[in-house]
């Protein structure tokens, strides 16, 4: 056994790495051209119109108002786990300087609203954003093994929680084919990295955020519930030999609805046109018109929440080393808090 001492200082480099130290507060503003080292896209945006663009900012104000991570270019070797190191960000509405998600692609939306943070869950065909048919998904966030972002210097910002544009630190986006999930935490909030965990990265959307994933779109309020992977006192680890059941998802209330989002623009590829003065913007409408794309297919970013293994959710090399890098500070850290009460007992 090792002297105590090194349990200590063990512990606070642990510590250190853990905690969420928030160095740099960025708006659109003051952002500059790249915010880490490494990045291949950027984050001074504009606002012109430019389906190839490298921008990796993403907002999430409103139901109509949003954007998720998605690779930059097409092809069977697009996969989120191969590419979330260089995401871009791919939104519902014009102005950003971001890519233009394609009327059509999003069949369902919710949009939910929580003490402790903000979300939006649904369904579409994720193809039209890059993701390969069959890509079994994955999960983007802004804490990267070497302590960047996937995608490295991507950032988050909102108006939701208060009206002023605020830099959120605390997300996490799981993209698959079929599916989406995207939380974004409250600054504020008394546990935004535990209501936004990243850790669970193999166990897709209905488990980390069990919510309403069908077509349709509304908006809602609701109860924050449990932070993923709590259960009254104790905490599941991704990769033990029994993974619990998702959280019941918190009851929706007050919620207005929409009968479709969209932009209006006429998306082919890397082609877009602005909504001709004739041409209603609402007439591709993401209200259905991408067939039967929808959350039953149950092949895409959700794993199924069956509770068994965790299988089912695939991911990229980069991915597993992550999770594993993941797993091994946890287990230390745990390993370490132990070894501390058991020293100080014995002291
Ligand atoms: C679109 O964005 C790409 C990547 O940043 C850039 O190379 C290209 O010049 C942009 N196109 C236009 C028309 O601005
Ligand atoms: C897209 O947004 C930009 C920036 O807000 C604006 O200048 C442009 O007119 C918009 N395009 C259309 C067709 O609405
Ligand atoms: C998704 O969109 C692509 C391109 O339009 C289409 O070929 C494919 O059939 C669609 N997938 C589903 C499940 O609707
Ligand atoms: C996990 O699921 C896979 C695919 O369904 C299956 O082949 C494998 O046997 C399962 N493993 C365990 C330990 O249940």
């Amino acid at each position: 056994m090792f002297p105590p001492l090194i349990y200590l200082s063990l512990f606070l480099t642990v510590t250190n790495a853990a905690t969420p130290t928030y160095s740099a507060t960025y708006l659109p503003s003051n952002v500059p051209e790249q915010t880490e080292e490494g990045q291949t896209g950027t984050n001074r945006c504009g606002t012109a119109l430019n389906q190839t663009s490298g921008c990796q900012d993403a907002y999430l104000n409103s139901l109509d108002d949003w954007c998720v991570w998605a690779p930059p270019e097409p092809g069977p070797l697009s996969t989120i786990g191969e590419t979330e190191r260089i995401e871009v960000a791919w939104c519902i509405k014009n102005g950003t300087g971001a890519r233009l998600i394609p009327d059509g692609a999003i069949t369902g939306a919710h949009w939910l609203v929580t003490p402790d943070y903000i979300q939006v869950t649904g369904s579409g065909n994720m193809t039209l954003l890059n993701i390969p048919a069959n890509d079994e998904g994955g999960e983007l966030d802004p804490h990267g093994a070497d302590g960047n972002g996937n995608p490295i210097g991507g950032i988050v910002w909102s108006n939701a929680f208060g009206g002023q544009l605020e830099q959120i630190f605390e997300w996490t986006n799981f993209m698959g084919e079929g599916q989406f999930c995207i939380r974004i935490c409250d600054p504020k909030g008394p546990n935004a990295p535990g209501y936004c965990q990243h850790v669970y990265d193999e166990l897709g959307c209905p488990w980390n955020m069990p919510a309403n994933y069908e077509k349709g779109f509304d908006s809602c309020s609701a109860d924050s519930g449990e932070p993923p992977g709590v259960y009254g006192g104790s905490t599941f680890h991704q990769g033990e030999p029994v993974t619990p059941d998702p959280h019941p998802a918190p009851k929706p209330t007050s919620c207005t609805t929409m009968t479709s989002i969209g932009n209006g623009f006429i998306i082919q590829g890397t082609s877009i046109m602005a909504p001709s003065s004739s041409t209603k913007p609402t007439s591709s409408g993401a209200s259905g018109s991408a067939s039967g794309a929808s959350a039953g297919s149950g092949s895409g970013g959700g794993a199924k929440p069956t509770g068994s293994n965790n299988s089912a959710r695939g991911h990229g090399p980069a991915l597993t080393s992550t999770q594993g890098w993941e797993r091994i500070a946890v287990s230390l850290g745990s390993a370490i808090v132990f070894s501390l009460v058991g020293a100080v007992i014995v002291l």
